[in-house]
């Protein structure tokens, strides 16, 4: 019976590899909270209904709680040769409670008890990770009061633009991850319909009432297609769809993280906890958790094509391939909660260099726009004039190797007769980021009113 190519690990031959193909046993028992949670319900509206004799119904349920006890207490059996967690539960209930165990399953498939269980955990899941993105909101609003007047370069191209503030700068990640808390409020809104009672694929006979299960669980409502509900894996795709966006937002601070924490920039510090040190190096402070959760989004987008993937090509109603919705769901969960909490850790715990941000934000010119635009209103000049003549200041300071602000006045008239003493005044970096009051700026104080206004909606 042993195969030569894989004889070793398969004893048993070809029956073996089926059971380890098909069982899902070993990630789907993280759902037994809910497929117990489930069956109750389901049970009760039975036996309310007639269906189902109450004293079946208590049997089953004080089953079910044992078995919720046995298995939260580690005494549990679960079997792969059982496939999964709902056959691993109610074999244990047959056990427990003999025949009573076996109406549990009367108007039900496993179909719409897996919808059912994954929908449970997914909705759970959500309402953490809203939590958690509310912490991490909470960290940047901090960050950013505490930095409201802190002036850094505002880059494009990763090359200096404009000065900013670095609470500006937090306040851009606020509005991401706020984004990302509202696509988890509207996925919950979808999601929040109950799938128990669509049976098999075709609805049952049996007189039963999804509204009263669908109440008992926390649903808004019962699905109104049985076909679609067995079928249906949007609630997941959308788990992932959101966690891919967010651990994008969250790579992107990180890159930041590990550009800034660099000699070179200078930007920030991270705390000792938040760092590793070389083993060959004595001087290095690296920033590893920055770096894992850059690379958590990997395999967060990965989980996310995988799953689409999968459905792609489904017919309807369930297919097996299904089952393989679980694992990429709880992997991604698993990071992203990782990702998210050593985020709002690194956030919360990293000091500024706001000398060194102060610097940069001066280097590379970033005033000449602030120049340009005096030239205009004081001068009247057409805004491409403007532009032009500040270039030729930019190209002086750049022969001379100062800054803008260093540049004699008899020089610059000398490119313009009509640049006056006044022009020093604006270009230096607080009067820049002072000047960019316009709604959504990074004026100090349209700061303030923004981080004002998240804190009422937290
Ligand atoms: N373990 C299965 C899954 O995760 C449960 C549903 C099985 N249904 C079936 N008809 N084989 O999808």
């Amino acid at each position: 019976s042993s195969n030569q190519m894989w004889g070793g690990r398969f004893a048993a031959g070809p029956a073996a590899i089926m059971e380890e193909i098909n069982a899902s046993i070993g990630f789907d028992k993280k759902l037994y909270a809910q497929d117990i949670e489930g069956s109750i319900a389901h049970a009760t509206m039975l036996a309310a209904n007639g269906i189902i004799s109450e004293t079946d119904r208590d049997q089953i349920i004080t089953g079910l709680k044992q078995i919720r006890q046995e298995i939260e207490s580690g005494a549990f059996e679960f079997s792969r040769k059982l496939e999964d967690i709902h056959m691993n539960v109610e074999s244990r209930l047959a056990t427990l409670i003999g025949a009573a165990a076996g109406r549990l399953h009367t108007a039900r498939s496993r179909n719409d008890q897996v919808a059912l269980d994954f929908r449970l955990w997914v909705k759970a899941e959500l309402k953490k990770t809203e939590a958690m993105l509310t912490a991490l909101i909470g960290a940047f609003l901090d960050k950013a009061e505490k930095h409201a007047d802190t002036v850094m370069p505002g880059f494009t191209h990763l090359q200096t633009a404009q000065p900013v503030t670095f609470g500006h700068h937090c306040m851009a990640y606020v509005e991401m991850f706020g984004r990302d808390r509202s696509r988890v409020r509207d996925a919950i809104e979808r999601l929040d319909e109950s799938p128990i009672g669509a049976a098999a694929l075709a609805g049952t006979p049996y007189p039963i009432d999804r509204h009263m299960t669908a109440a008992a669980l926390g649903f808004r409502e019962p699905t109104r297609n049985s076909i679609d509900t067995v079928s249906d894996r949007d609630f997941a795709l959308e788990f992932l769809s959101i966690a891919a966006i967010c651990a994008v937002h969250l790579s992107r601070f990180a890159e930041e993280i590990v550009i800034w924490t660099t000699p070179q920039f200078g930007f920030v510090r991270l705390s000792d906890a938040f760092s590793t040190g070389s083993s060959i190096m004595p001087q290095k402070k690296n920033p590893d958790a920055a770096e894992l959760v850059r690379a958590k989004t990997g395999r967060i987008n990965g989980s996310l094509i995988a799953l689409l993937t999968v459905m792609k090509g489904l017919p309807l109603a369930y297919s097996k391939d299904m089952q393989e919705d679980k694992e990429q769901v709880f992997d991604a969960a698993e990071n992203l909660e990782l990702a998210i909490a050593a985020m709002t850790g690194m956030v919360a715990d990293m000091t500024v260099n706001v000398d060194n941000m102060k610097k940069a934000a001066g280097s590379g010119y970033s005033t000449a726009t602030d120049l340009a635009d005096w030239l205009v209103r004081e001068l009247g000049l057409p805004f491409r004039e403007a532009h032009h003549v500040t270039g030729r200041v930019v190209a002086l300071a750049e022969k001379n190797a100062c800054d803008l602000s260093a540049l004699p006045l008899d020089q610059l008239q000398a490119i313009h007769p009509g640049i006056t003493d006044k022009v020093y005044d604006v270009v230096t970096v607080e009067a820049s980021v002072a000047s960019r009051k316009s709604y959504g700026g990074t004026a100090p104080d349209r700061v303030r009113e923004q981080i004002a206004a998240w804190r009422n909606r937290l």
